[in-house]
């Protein structure tokens, strides 16, 4: 069903299709990338721990309130605030979510294009080679990166062209269960190797000394910037819903999935890493230059190698098209543009910005901003820190819409589905979105500033 233009609203081809779609949002860099190096650098067991109960307790309430507040506006993620709140300034969540979109999509589309070129590299280059070195020879360099980061945006450009069910959908449909397949045979490879039970044993045995305000604090960013919450996508995505749909069900399903493919990613990373004795706090490089020479320890290690960064490529393309989908969205709903000039137009602004981010790595890396509470920083590393900050600032306001401005009354009635679906997690999800998150997520801002330790 390609519409643009006509009057009747694309919308999903089916529930399954909407899952897939969320959840391919949700899973992506975040999960197989950035999680399993935040777990190895904040204590493993201990951090994953606390990571389970933010996206339990905060993560899971969130999502299900920007789906509400999507279907019940049916709009974009501005439309719907509008919609639901008119002649409010309350629209201008949605608006801090599409800058979101734009600051998130410009450095995401750098990472994505490194996910290209290191699938080609693991087939080309004997893994051996693959070290930290080459990986910083390759993020420094001024025209490599730039031109994989160009051909991953135009991938995800190409596929929000194609719309909600001819393009984001399908995909989805396809590319999701094969990153479970390939995460399983990265596991079973991983924990045969001798050695191995090292990684299980920092996977699963939580030393708590290792708890305190920063991990906290890393864990639950993590959770809203894997969960795609904050930023409007689930809103987008959930006005694309039928009404019949059931919202909690769906919410829980999404945040199920991307948790566990998380876990997995942790599971497929750890057990081999240790077998090769290398250190689970390697930073931001750990998938780039710590893998290949864990690959490298394996049979057929290049060709495992290369389906693992093909893997992280899907994942991450499935979350970039819901980035832009969320700009697109708008100018579509709410400025008239048509889906292709949206994408077109937006995709390569956003091209443009990733450019001086992946600059921001070598030439231009004495050009620095400093972001409150984390100092000076390359405009790569502020975009990744501002994210954070939009994100959550994003979720206490989704928080505080829901519970003060469209209130309980009609939030519930949207959540049951006008009391189809009821029980005891409705007082409960009350409780959190109107008490419990905006405390939480309130205090994640303050300190993430500097403002309190
Ligand atoms: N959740 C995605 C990931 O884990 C990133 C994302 C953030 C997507 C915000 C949409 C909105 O990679």
């Amino acid at each position: 069903m390609e519409n643009n233009g006509s009057v009747q609203r694309e919308s999903w081809g089916s529930k399954i299709g909407f899952i897939f779609a969320a959840a391919g949002s949700a899973i992506g860099l975040g999960n197989i990338w950035r999680f399993p190096y935040l777990a190895g650098e904040n204590g493993g067991a201990a951090f994953i721990f606390v990571y389970l109960l933010a996206v339990l307790f905060i993560g899971l309430s969130v999502m299900l309130a920007e789906f509400a507040i999507g279907r019940a506006g049916g709009l974009d993620a501005i439309g719907s605030f509008k919609k639901l709140a008119p002649g409010t300034p309350w629209w201008i969540t949605g608006a801090l979510g599409v800058f979101s979109a734009f600051v998130i999509l410009s450095f995401y589309g750098v990472v994505g294009g490194w996910t290209i070129a290191y699938t080609f590299k693991s087939v080309s280059t004997p893994l051996t080679n693959l070290t930290m070195e080459s990986f910083v020879n390759f993020i420094t360099n001024p025209l490599q990166p730039i031109l994989w980061q160009v051909v991953f945006m135009a991938l995800t450009i190409i596929i929000v062209i194609l719309g909600i069910q001819g393009g984001i959908e399908k995909w989805s449909k396809v590319l999701m269960p094969v990153i479970f397949i390939i995460l399983l045979l990265l596991i079973i490879r991983g924990v045969t190797l001798p050695g191995s039970s090292a990684g299980l044993k920092f996977l699963l045995n939580p030393d708590f000394s290792k708890i305190n305000g920063s991990v906290i604090l890393s864990a639950l960013g993590q959770a809203f910037f894997s969960l795609s919450l904050g930023m409007g996508t689930m809103i987008t995505y959930g006005s694309y819903l039928s009404k019949k749909e059931n919202l909690p069900s769906s919410a829980l399903t999404v945040a199920s999935l991307d948790t566990l493919i998380a876990i997995l990613a942790g599971f497929a990373i750890f057990p081999a890493l240790f077998a090769v004795g290398m250190d689970p706090a390697g930073g931001a490089g750990l998938v780039f230059a710590t893998l290949p020479s864990v690959f490298d320890k394996m049979p057929l290690g290049a060709l495992f190698a290369a389906i693992f960064f093909i893997l992280l490529c899907f994942a991450a393309l499935t979350s970039s098209i819901s980035i832009l989908e969320c700009v697109v969205a708008y100018l579509k709903d709410q400025l008239g543009w048509s889906r292709k000039n949206a994408a077109i137009v937006v995709g390569t602004l956003i091209t443009l910005i990733g450019v001086a981010c992946s600059l921001s790595n070598g030439l231009w890396s004495d050009f620095t901003i400093v972001f409150p509470g984390k100092g000076a920083l390359n405009l790569m590393d502020f975009l990744g820190a501002l994210t954070d900050f939009l994100l959550s600032v994003g979720g206490l306001l989704i928080c505080l819409f829901v519970a003060y401005v469209w209130k309980f009354n009609k939030a519930n009635a949207e959540v049951t589905n006008n009391g189809q679906f009821t029980g005891v997690w409705v007082p409960i999800w009350n409780f959190i979105v109107k008490i419990v998150a905006p405390i939480v997520i309130g205090f994640v801002i303050l300190n993430g500033l500097g403002i309190i330790g």
